[in-house]
C-alpha cells in the first residue's frame, strides 16, 4: 500500500498539520511495515497559481506542469492508494497554498481521476474553522472520485 498526503502549511517539518498527519502514518505503519508513503507539505515543493488559461480543460496537461512540481505531485497521487490532503486553518478556511494545490487540478474535478481512492482529510486551527476547511476537502476529494 502506498500513501500520498499534501499538507498545505509553508512550515515543513515544523508544521502542526504535518506533525498530527505523521503520527496518523506512523500509527498505520505500527500496523503494517510495508506501507510507502510520500507526505509533503507547500514548503518542501514549488506549485504555482494557476493562470486561469483553461488548457487543463481544453488542451490538457496544464503548461504548468512543466515548470513546477505538479506534474510530480499529480503522479504519486495516481499512483497512491490512499490520498490524505491536510490543511492548517488560514482566515477561517484553507490556507492559501492548499488553494493554489488545489486550483491546480481542477481538471480533475470533471474527470474522477482519483476514483476509488479512499482519502483522508486533516486541519489544525487555534480554534475556529476547522469544520469549514474539513467540509472544504472532502468536497473537493469526493469530486476526484
Ligand atoms: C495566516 C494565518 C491565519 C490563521 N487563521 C486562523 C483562523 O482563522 N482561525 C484559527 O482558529 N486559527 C487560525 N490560525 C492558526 C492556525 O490554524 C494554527 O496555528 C495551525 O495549527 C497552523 O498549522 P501549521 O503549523 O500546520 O501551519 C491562523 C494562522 C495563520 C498563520
Amino acid at each position: 500500500m502506498k500513501i500520498f498526503g499534501f499538507i498545505g502549511s509553508p512550515l515543513k517539518k515544523k508544521s502542526n498539520t504535518y506533525t498530527l498527519t505523521k503520527m496518523m502514518i506512523n500509527k498505520l505503519l505500527e500496523k503494517n511495515g510495508d506501507i510507502k508513503y510520500t507526505l509533503l507539505t507547500s514548503g518542501d515543493v514549488n506549485i504555482q497559481s494557476c493562470k486561469g488559461c483553461w488548457s487543463c480543460m481544453t488542451r490538457s496537461p496544464c503548461p504548468l506542469d512543466k515548470k513546477d512540481d505538479m506534474a510530480f505531485l499529480k503522479e504519486e497521487m495516481l499512483k497512491s492508494d490512499l490520498i490524505i490532503l491536510g490543511s492548517p486553518v488560514y482566515a477561517m478556511h484553507v490556507s492559501g497554498q492548499m488553494k493554489t494545490f488545489l486550483d491546480r487540478l481542477a481538471n480533475w474535478y470533471h474527470t474522477l481521476r482519483l476514483a476509488g481512492k479512499p482519502g483522508v482529510t486533516v486541519s489544525t486551527t487555534a480554534g475556529s474553522g476547522l469544520d469549514e476547511v474539513h467540509q472544504y476537502l472532502q468536497l473537493l476529494l469526493s469530486y476526484q472520485g
